[in-house]
């Protein structure tokens, strides 16, 4: 595949790191113009000079409407206009038990995870309206949304809000032709959630790398690790022409984890019984 996306201006928030910039870069391969949106400087601004003409970096807070809107000026002086905006910075609060849960993250993760996205779409899709061809709007929401984990609170439920936004405004812009669908991702070894561990040793932070992926192996049927770039790939096609009449779903790039129930505990029963009647 090359040249799916010729022709398109793309914005990729959190477009630094993770999940975001694995979009970056194959965006670019697939002849997009990317505007990289990320609050760290240093890495963003290596991408975009790594990346050449095709990609430029703007410093965004994506919680904050003044710099949200100039992200989009940037992206139209720079690249002549906007037609996929990918709101995918997020940010993960604590893993203490609820009953410890010091509410201090709270807000900082609503900002960033829903107010963020919501800033986003509109002043995209204010944008994209003034061009008047329409355009591809993804969220990056979790499994944590539709599947509750008893930590985390703030995530699990900002997740869960960009689900239902996602809707809303796939059915408010339908009339526009502009498209938004958001991307449940299966966990990805990046800097964000899970892995997010200051303070660790690096023995340490390799022993949590293995051990959740030896949980997460167990309950996905695709039997192997994800990376950003199996989202990136999501992302593709939802900002591609090929999804021209998809708007409003919720999809998840997973392995499959959400297939079957959360736990997947059929999967888990079977290989039980075949291990005790097989050997
Ligand atoms: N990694 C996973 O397993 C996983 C699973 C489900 C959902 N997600 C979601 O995927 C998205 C990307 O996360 P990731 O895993 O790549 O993590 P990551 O930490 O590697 O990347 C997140 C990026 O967002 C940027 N960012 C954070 N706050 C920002 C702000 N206010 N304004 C602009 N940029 C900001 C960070 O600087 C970073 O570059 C997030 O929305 C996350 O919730 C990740």
């Amino acid at each position: 595949m090359a040249n799916e996306l010729a022709g398109k201006v793309a914005i990729i928030t959190g477009g630094a790191r993770g999940i975001g910039r694995a979009t970056v870069e194959l965006f670019v391969e697939e002849g997009a113009k990317v505007v990289i949106a990320d609050m760290h400087a240093d890495e963003g601004e290596a991408l975009a000079k790594e990346l050449g003409s095709a990609a430029s970096f703007k410093k965004t807070d994506v919680s904050k409407q003044d710099e949200v809107q100039a992200l989009i000026d940037h992206a139209v002086a720079r690249f002549g206009g906007v037609h996929i905006m990918f709101n995918n910075a997020g940010i993960s609060d604590g893993r203490e038990p609820f009953l410890d849960y010091d509410f201090s993250a709270f807000q900082r993760v609503i900002d960033v995870n829903l107010l963020g996205v919501m800033l986003g779409a509109q002043a995209a899709a204010r944008q994209m309206v003034k061009q008047g061809s329409g355009g591809s709007i993804i969220n990056t929401s979790s499994i944590a949304g539709t599947d509750p984990v008893p930590s985390g609170f703030a995530y699990g439920a900002t997740k869960a809000a960009v689900n239902n936004f996602t809707r809303s405004i796939a059915i408010a812009l339908g009339p526009q032709l502009i498209r938004c669908n958001a991307i449940l991702p299966g966990n990805i070894p990046t800097s964000i959630g899970l892995y997010n561990a200051p303070g660790a040793t690096p023995e340490q932070l390799r022993q949590l790398e293995i051990n959740i992926k030896a949980v997460r192996m167990s309950h996905q049927p695709l039997k192997r690790q994800g990376s950003g770039r199996d989202i990136a790939q999501a992302a593709l096609f939802l900002g591609s022409d090929r999804s021209a009449y998809i708007t409003g779903q919720i999809i998840a790039a997973d392995a499959g984890a959400t297939a079957g129930n959360v736990s997947n505990i059929g999967a888990e029963l079977v290989a039980a019984r075949k291990a005790a009647l097989e050997g």
